[in-house]
């Protein structure tokens, strides 16, 4: 029988892959607090799964503004950096290799997660019609109305563009093997990007490159910083409306940023479809297809994956490596059960978010 495409190793700027199966970013909520710190129990479930080959870590707030969700991990305290620190060693003990994903929420957040109680900060002042998960003073968390964002000042774009540099300095100081930019999702980079929630009149908005330009100024500060673009990746949701985000123009906006980031020299671009978060993705394969051969570097792609449909998109010369969300929750030796042809672990939604080992660290291997 031919070797399954998924287990063919790949090279990945400075790292040898032993397969192309990604651990997706997930958020599970489980820091500890007070901080937002990464613990042992973080680092157990992450060295897990490190038989992928790579593991793109939860999206992590590059700033205290950068949060949107209770007990999401931070890398901007050295505390963090020190917590982290024990899950990247455990992940290499264990022989994986692992990627930061740095985020900032923007507008999806509240003031009870800001400092000082502030409103958030978005590309402009237009509440988005989705959900985050708020901290009250007493420590009860529960789902709330994002609230009436502040548009950024232009004055204070280039503070939010150094965050993401101190960031990624912060997670490569904690042995990251390279961060990925959280660009996808309705977040930060994606509303400045997108036409409906970016209504700016300065450099920042307007025109496609207008739009494009905060992404691409974060991108090539973290490239600076982490000295190595080999190690530098970007995640896009492409005609993803999670979180209230919509384009007027999504082929044209995604494509004008991939010629953009053909020059980058990144790691990989990774292409997500939100298709948990509900939608009908019409055009999306097409849209797909069209930006693999827009972009000449290496792509993921990611999004309710089967073992076939994934070595299909391989085989298909669709993607260079595929990323697994759901299944890697529930199935710690995704890569082994792939190898083998295994049955997949059903995935226990009631303990997604926060919690402790229950659903977490406890799903269990063939072996
Ligand atoms: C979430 O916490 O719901 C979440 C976080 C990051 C994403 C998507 C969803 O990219």
């Amino acid at each position: 029988m031919p070797q399954n495409a998924l287990l063919k190793p790949v090279r990945l700027g400075p790292l040898d892959l032993p397969n192309r199966i990604v651990m997706a970013p997930l958020t599970r909520q489980r820091a500890l607090q007070p901080g937002n710190v990464p613990g042992p129990l973080n680092a157990e479930y992450y060295a897990q799964r490190a038989n992928a080959g790579l593991i793109i870590s939860e999206a992590t707030q590059i700033c205290p503004e950068g949060q949107g969700y209770a007990w999401t991990p931070g890398i901007h305290s050295q505390e963090q950096v020190e917590g982290w620190k024990q899950v990247t060693d455990r992940v290499h003990r264990a022989g994986g290799r692992i990627f930061m994903q740095l985020w900032h929420v923007g507008r999806i957040s509240h003031p009870l997660l800001q400092p000082g109680g502030a409103a958030p900060v978005a590309p402009s002042a237009i509440q988005a019609q989705a959900d985050c998960f708020v901290v009250e003073p007493d420590g009860s968390a529960h789902k709330a109305r994002t609230a009436m964002p502040r548009a950024l000042e232009t004055s204070e774009i280039a503070g939010v563009v150094e965050a993401y540099r101190a960031a990624a300095a912060n997670a490569m100081a904690a042995g990251f093997d390279g961060v990925e930019v959280h660009a996808a999702n309705g977040y930060l980079l994606d509303q400045f990007l997108c036409s409906d929630s970016n209504q700016r009149t300065d450099q920042y908005g307007g025109s496609l490159e207008n739009r494009a330009r905060l992404v691409l100024e974060v991108i090539d500060a973290v490239i600076a910083e982490v000295a190595d673009s080999s190690r530098v990746g970007i995640r896009l949701s492409p005609m993803g409306t999670f979180n209230d985000v919509h384009d007027a123009d999504p082929t044209e906006t995604f494509s004008y940023l991939l010629q953009q980031l053909n020059d980058k020299g990144l790691a990989y671009v990774h292409v997500n479809k939100p298709d948990w978060a509900g939608g009908t993705y019409e055009g999306f394969d097409e849209l797909y297809r069209s930006l693999r051969d827009t972009y000449s570097g290496t792509m993921i792609h990611c999004g309710g994956h089967t073992a076939e449909s994934a070595e299909a998109t391989i085989v298909n010369g669709e993607a260079d490596l595929v990323a697994f969300g759901r299944a890697y929750i529930a199935n710690p030796d995704l890569a082994e059960r792939i190898e083998v042809g295994a049955d997949w672990n059903a995935l226990d939604g009631s303990t997604l978010y926060g919690g402790g080992a229950k659903g977490y660290t406890d799903y269990p291997t063939m072996r």
